[in-house]
């Protein structure tokens, strides 16, 4: 299993969290940033992504939505969710 933790984090709260799941799975994690987006690591090489984002009046980090939006375009993995 190859797994990354790509974050997007505006005061580094989930940057640190990313980089303590990262050291506990023994991989790489990704910041996301509006200017790193273009730019960012070809998800195809991993097999299990782990995604982490502040959350800010209600809503997730805009810079995470772009990529979320980016990736699924590009991967084949069905997301899912739930709450409640
Ligand atoms: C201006 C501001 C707005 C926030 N709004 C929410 C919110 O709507 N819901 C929530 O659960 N947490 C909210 N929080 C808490 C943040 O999600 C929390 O501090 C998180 O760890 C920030 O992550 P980051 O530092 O990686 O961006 C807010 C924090 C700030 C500073």
């Amino acid at each position: 299993m190859k797994p990354i933790v790509p974050y997007t984090s505006k005061g580094f709260n989930t940057g640190k969290i990313a980089v303590e799941i990262a050291k506990e799975l023994n991989c790489g994690s990704l910041r996301i940033t509006q200017s790193s987006l273009a730019n960012s690591v070809d998800l195809d090489n991993y097999d299990l992504i782990f995604i982490g984002t502040g959350i800010h009046f209600g809503n997730p980090n805009e810079d995470l939505i772009s990529y979320l939006n980016r990736i699924l375009r590009d991967l084949s993995n069905l997301v899912w969710s739930r709450k409640g």
